[in-house]
């Protein structure tokens, strides 16, 4: 169960030197405008990713006139150390270094729900992918390494196109064959998995964000054109042979799991068609499915909630609160606090937060 008990927080952003014992399930976090609420929500989500939501820039996340950054947490009984500067990264747990950063997913696995990283349903591919791999990872042990093997293959492809060099091109289209039938499969099983969780019960719970919605769908595309099977590597292999001379004049290979998406339906109408608010709540819908999936597999992800109240009103906050309580995740919640007094009941830990300073209540 991943609970962060203490959290140390330096030369983050405007987080200077924080430091903060977190309640297991809620805690809340109130502040105006540029106090430092989506510094704090980045820094949890740093923690667990080895990367930011919201830029590619070391820069940018290091407090200004400093040269580094360090977080340093207690999760259950694990010590995680990550320290940054230019120069280099050091991650640590229990004092062993880490030299990739997936072993730090696994013990801090983040689902976040913010404005900044978009929401899921009409969300570009690329977001949709990382929302539903985020899962797949956690649950299918192999996914990570076929993962990597694909995406290597590709590079090898996509410079192979480039150069129109034909000769090994055959060895990698079978390579990348094969490990492309691993994803969509691993995908494939934990869409089945997630759907069997969307279950009448969670549908029974989370009924105060319903309101008016009656079916809730979403349909997966592995990224291969329509005439190629995506569960079988020869009818893969042979379609990218057929197309060799497109491929060698395009310079890429433009098909494949790097090109998967999920539609989301909602009363058969398709997620282009959907307000606003309805993309919203169907994102968040698909989120808590997706937590409420690890936990049956016994995984308890950290839920990060930024900015809650300029997305959604006060019943769906909620019926969101309440059914992660009942979960029993722990969760981060960030808001300016205008009036919350109907969070109480979900007896949440509260702290302030001013000028990158955090007090508790
Ligand atoms: N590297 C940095 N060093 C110092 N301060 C920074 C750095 N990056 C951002 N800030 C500042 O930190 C402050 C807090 O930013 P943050 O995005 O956390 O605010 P927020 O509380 O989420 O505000 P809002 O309610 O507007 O979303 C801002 O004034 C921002 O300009
Ligand atoms: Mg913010």
């Amino acid at each position: 169960m991943a609970i962060i008990r203490k959290l140390a927080i330096t030369q983050f952003r405007n987080l200077n030197q924080q430091y903060i014992e977190p309640g297991k399930q809620l805690n809340l976090f109130i502040a105006d405008n540029a106090q430092g609420k989506t510094s704090l929500i980045e820094a949890i989500y740093y923690l667990g990713h080895n990367r930011s939501f919201k830029t590619k820039s070391l820069k940018e996340l290091i407090e200004l006139d400093q040269q580094k950054f360090q977080l340093d947490a207690q999760v259950d009984n694990y010590r995680v150390k990550l320290e940054k500067s230019k120069q280099k990264t050091n991650i640590n747990i229990d004092q062993s270094r880490l030299k990739n950063s997936s072993e730090l997913s696994k013990i801090l696995p983040i689902q976040i729900i913010t404005p900044d990283k978009g929401f899921i349903v009409n969300g570009t591919p690329k977001n949709k992918r990382s929302y539903l791999d985020w899962g797949v990872f956690h649950v299918e042990p192999n996914f990570l390494l076929n993962f990597k093997n694909y995406n290597k293959a590709l590079k090898n492809i996509n410079t192979l196109l480039s150069q129109q060099k034909q000769q090994e091109l055959d060895y990698w289209f079978l390579e990348i064959s094969k490990l492309s039938v691993n994803i969509n499969q691993s995908r494939i099983n934990y869409i089945e998995q997630l759907k069997n969780t969307n279950s009448s019960e969670l549908i029974q719970e989370l009924s105060g964000l319903f309101d008016t919605i009656d079916s809730f769908n979403y349909e997966f595309k592995s990224g291969w054109p329509k005439e190629v099977n995506a569960f079988d590597s020869d009818s893969v292999y042979q379609y990218l042979l057929k197309n060799k001379p497109f491929l060698l004049k395009a310079k890429y290979l433009n098909y494949g799991p790097h090109k998967a998406s999920l539609t989301f339906f909602l009363n058969e109408k398709e997620e282009c068609f959907l307000s606003r608010g309805e993309q919203k709540t169907l994102s968040i819908i698909f989120w808590l499915t997706q937590v409420s999936m690890l936990v049956k597999n016994n995984i308890y992800p950290i839920v990060l909630i930024d900015d809650i109240s300029s997305e959604l009103d006060t019943t769906k906050i909620k019926t969101i609160l309440h059914y992660l309580n009942h979960l029993n995740v722990q969760t981060f919640m960030t808001d300016i606090g205008k009036d919350l007094s109907f969070i109480k009941d979900e007896n949440p830990t509260i702290f302030k937060i001013n000028k990158g300073v955090i007090t508790t209540q």
